[in-house]
Parts: structure tokens; sequence; C-alpha cells
């Protein structure tokens, strides 16, 4: 047999034939690729900060690190349990319901794809409050489904009651995020809980809690506390966020298991790797340590508020790992000013600026150009 020499040029590139003239998916076309947040440019004296993913600043823990080195030869050529009995079994203990309410996915994203998928048909509706995460109004496309955009109060808030008057015979799920990416925003529990009271009870409402180990608002529901009271309450976590874990790929929902089953018949099989599975339950083990880093975001982020507030750049208070500055017009201005500081933070054109907080260093960067900013005004 020869081996193929590799390509020389570009001439070696086998040329785009154009339009694919498969018979696509009919709606296809209306659908957006998800949208990553943008890699960060280089800024002056070569630095470069990305807060345009609502990442966690933080190096893996090192208890983490080692035990992804024990378990790394014997877990690459093997697929990893479905059934993840170790983490599943300690999410069960660590929030006091049983394993069959446990359903992983390959990140929170998956699981609400699963949620999607299981709940919804063609022309089914996935209400959610608009704006707020990207990959809501997607999944629900790509399901076939209606996404429908509920707009948040003049105050950047879920407009609960307006969600509730949203729901029709075609509602499959209803998606609460709290806090809500981007605005930081967060509902009351007096508010859920009216809400639950109208939405009726075949219609399955996720309270996506992403941020909630950033949430300091002491109004602010437990997702678990409604779980408990409401059977159609799911609730979905991430290990991406407050535990560090984005790379690695894991969040679950903890739900029914009549709803749970429904689940792991629409999940990617073999989804959530052995890596991640072990990292999940080594950061599980490790909650205390990762608490003191939640707590320090949670000091900078009043930092970073304070620092853009004094700017004049209106920022929302904020109950996640960002902070939302609803500048219209200005934001784009605002993201590149960013940029040249070698900031990347995520521009919604016309609407607003969503900057993620990072370590202290990172945050006075920010601070630096929103100074540089205001200083060019006036
Ligand atoms: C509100 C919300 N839910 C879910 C996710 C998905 O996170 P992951 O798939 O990394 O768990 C994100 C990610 O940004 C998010 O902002």
């Amino acid at each position: 047999m020869t081996s193929q020499p590799p390509p020389q040029s570009d001439s070696a590139i086998v040329p785009d034939p154009g339009p694919a003239d498969h018979r696509f998916r009919p709606g296809l076309d209306r659908i957006a690729a998800y949208r990553a947040g943008k890699p960060a440019p280089l800024g002056p004296g070569g630095r470069s900060f990305k807060l345009s993913s609502n990442e966690n600043p933080y190096p893996p823990l090192p208890s983490v690190t080692r035990r992804l080195a024990e378990v790394l030869p014997a877990s690459l050529a093997r697929y990893p349990s479905i059934a993840a009995p170790e983490v599943t079994a300690a999410l069960a203990e660590r929030f006091e319901v049983a394993p069959e309410n446990i359903v992983l996915g390959a990140g929170s994203v998956e699981v609400a794809a699963q949620l999607i998928h299981a709940l919804t048909g063609p022309g089914d509706e996935v209400v959610f409050a608009w704006r707020s995460f990207e990959a809501y109004p997607i999944l629900a496309r790509v399901a076939g489904a209606v996404p429908v955009e509920v707009p948040l109060d003049a105050d950047a808030r879920h407009d609960l009651p307006a969600m509730a008057a949203a729901v029709t015979e075609r509602t499959g799920v209803i998606f609460v995020c709290n806090p809500n990416n981007p605005t930081g925003t967060v509902v009351t529990r007096a508010e859920l809980e009216a809400f639950m009271a109208t939405v009726p009870e075949r219609v399955l409402v996720v309270i996506d809690e992403a941020y909630v180990h950033f949430d300091r608002d002491p109004d602010s529901p437990s997702g678990i506390e409604f779980f408990r009271r409401y059977p159609n309450v799911v609730v979905l976590h991430t290990f991406s966020k407050a535990y560090g874990l984005a790379g690695l790929r894991i969040g679950y929902a903890i739900a029914r298991p009549a709803v749970a089953d429904e689940l792991r018949k629409v999940a990617l099989p073999f989804g959530v790797s052995r890596l991640a599975q072990e990292a999940a339950v080594g950061s599980l083990e490790a909650e205390a340590e990762l608490g003191e880093r939640i707590d320090e975001l949670v000091r900078e982020r009043a930092r970073l508020f304070d620092g853009l507030l004094a700017a004049g750049l209106g920022p929302v208070p904020s109950q996640a790992n960002f902070v939302w500055l609803p500048a219209g017009e200005e934001s784009g201005r605002i993201a590149e000013a960013f940029e040249r500081h070698g900031i990347s933070a995520r521009c919604f054109p016309g609407e607003g600026v969503r900057v993620t907080v990072g370590l202290s260093e990172e945050n006075d960067a920010v601070l630096e150009a929103a100074a540089e900013l205001v200083a060019a005004i006036v």
C-alpha cells in the first residue's frame, strides 16, 4: 500500500462544488449555527483575556487533575459508562434525590436538547424569555418546534406573567433561565410561585440554573425546592461554570423518573466521557474548595459592577458570573474598546454587551477600557 503524500498547496484541496444537491430537512436553511464566544484578541503588552463565554477563570483543582491523570490511560480506548453510576450517585446524594431523578448530558445544553426533543415535535412551542441563552431558539428549531420568545421587562428581567400568557395548547416546554444569561437578572420565589400556579401541569417548566452558584439574592427561588413541590418542574445544572469544567462537557437534569426515562431515550449515546464523569465526582468532593473560588468571583463581580457603574456604562445588577451592559446602539463601540485592551466580550449588536467576571487582573483590564471609553466621551 502506498501512502498519500500530504497536500502541497491549496491546489491539492478538493474544490468546493458549490451548493449541495441533497434534500436537507425543510427549515434547516432558517437555522443559524450556534455562535460561540469570540477568542480574545491580542492587547497591549501581549495580554489577552477571553471574557466572552462565561467560563471559569481558575485552573482546574489539583485534586481533580490528579484524578483525571489516574483514569486517563484506561479511559481513552473504552466507551464510557452510559449509566455513569458514580457521578449519578454523588449527585443524588448531594441533592437528596434518587439516582432515577438524574439525567446526564454532554453539557447542560445537550440536556436542554433532550428536554425539547422529548417534549415537542413539529409545530409544538417552546417558550422562553428573550433575550436569554442563545441555544434555546436553535434547539427548538432543530427539533422542528416553534420558539416563542417573550421579551424581558424594562429591568431586563423575566416577564413571568407574559410568559404564562404565552402558553397555548401547543406549548411543550418553558425555560426559566435563572439567573438569566446574558442579563444576570433573577426571578423571585414569589414570582415563580405565582407563575407555577398558572402553568398547566402537562407543560414542563425547566429552571435552567447554569449560574445558580453565583446567586446571592435571598429572594431567589431554589430550583430543587420547586422540583420537590411541582411535578412539572425540571432543574438544569452544569459543571461548566462554577465548577470550571466547560471543556469536559457534563451537565444534568433533576427530573421525575417518568420524565428522566424519556430524556434517556433521546440522549446522545456515550455523550458524557469517563473523564467528564470523574472530574464531576472529584469536583463534588471538593465543593468547599470550589466555593472559595466562587465567593471570590462574587466579590470581583461587585467590584466590576461598581467600576462599570462609576464609568457611566449602566451595568445591570447581576447574580451570575457576568455583567450585562444594555448599551443599545453603543454596544459595538464598547466591545471594540474592550478589544483594543485585549478583551473579548460578548456583543449583541444594538442590544448590549456581556462581559464575564474574570480574575482580578482581567477585571482591572475591563475597568481600564471602560475608563478610556468615558474619557473619549468627555
Ligand atoms: C443559561 C445557560 N444554560 C446552559 C448553558 C450550557 O452550558 P453547558 O452546556 O456548558 O453545560 C449555558 C452556557 O453558556 C447557559 O448560559
